[in-house]
């Protein structure tokens, strides 16, 4: 094999990232370290390493994504990896084929890297039991999003300077977001404060308990925060009715330049994406670049996944 070794560098004690849950403020810290130098590689003209040269990186995406698949298909291939994306509707999936033939199918392949979003919470972490390689959690269900998690948390870093002790506030449909459970872990790790906003039915029964205070009026809960984190209404995940209409939602919840104003003035506003304009932002807030810091998630994003996918292989690197 023809990779580049990695003897020097410090070891990542995890064969695969599930989740926030179960890592160290150290390992955040490292993991957003090194991907701070991969947004100066990626800013080059030059933008390839051969870090990854010879191994094979598999993307298994088993609901709609933009940003995560593309950005972690390009992180790959900035490494050097062999890179494929296996379209769940144009395969035997389509024929039936459980989750669990899918990964032994996969797995005769000797992929090194297998990156799954999977609608069910739970999934990802029961085929990373079936395969030998490593597995990258990219959305499963309601339950994680680690990468999301990791791309927010270098984007206030580098804005704020920190994480520790800024106030942030994650607004809307925490119930059903990954997004919100990986956030609500990482900055308590990293000892950023945490409050949730959104309607009672919208927030998990018990989230206090997850160390964030709770309101449910924006104007109350944005007052002094650092960062603003918007969550889109995930519809897909609804079965009933959590609100009255979307006009109330967005009057009540909605993030525009009146809300805003009760946030610290150097505010920043976050959104993991896909957006809806009028529903949980207002256009000209999410286009606003005094407070927006969407695009910039984005860009942080690639830096991020290709942090973890030379981490994650590192050990691998060593002995090949
Ligand atoms: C999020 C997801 O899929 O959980 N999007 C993303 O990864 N950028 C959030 C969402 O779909 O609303």
């Amino acid at each position: 094999m023809s990779s580049a070794k990695a003897t020097s560098l410090p070891a990542f004690n995890h064969k695969h990232l599930l989740g926030i849950e179960g890592l160290t403020e150290a390992e955040i810290t490292q993991i957003l370290d090194l991907a701070d130098q991969y947004v100066d590689q990626n800013r080059q003209t030059d933008k390839k390493k051969n870090l990854l040269n010879g191994l094979t990186q598999i993307n298994l995406f088993y609901e709609n994504s933009t940003r995560t698949l593309m950005s972690f298909e390009l992180a790959g291939k900035r490494l050097g990896a062999d890179v494929i994306n296996m379209s769940t509707s144009s395969s035997s999936i389509k024929k039936g084929e459980t989750l669990l033939d899918t990964a032994s199918t996969l797995n005769a392949m000797h992929p090194d890297l297998l990156v799954v979003r999977h609608g069910s919470s739970g999934a990802v972490k029961l085929l990373s039991r079936k395969v030998d390689c490593a597995v990258l959690n990219a959305g499963d269900g309601k339950h994680e999003h680690p990468t999301q998690a990791l791309l927010d948390a270098l984007t206030i870093r580098r804005r704020k300077g920190r994480l520790a002790r800024l106030t942030v506030a994650i607004c809307g449909d925490v119930l059903h977001s990954r997004v919100a459970r990986s956030n609500i872990h990482l900055l308590n790790i990293m000892g950023t404060r945490v409050r949730v906003i959104g309607p009672p039915t919208l927030l998990p029964a018990g989230v206090e308990k997850m160390g964030v205070e709770v309101y449910h009026d924006m104007i109350q809960g944005l007052k002094g925060c650092d960062i603003i984190m918007m969550l889109r209404l995930q519809t897909e995940r609804m079965h009933g009715a959590y609100f009255p209409t979307i006009s109330e939602y967005f009057s009540l919840y909605g993030l525009d330049a009146e809300k805003l104003s009760h946030a610290k003035e150097d505010a920043l506003i976050l959104h993991p994406g896909p957006m809806n304009r009028g529903v949980e932002i207002d256009a000209a807030v999410a286009d606003d670049l005094a407070h927006s810091a969407i695009q910039e998630q984005v860009e942080m994003g690639v830096a991020v996944r290709m942090a973890c996918l030379d981490l994650l292989t590192r050990s691998k690197r060593e002995t090949s």
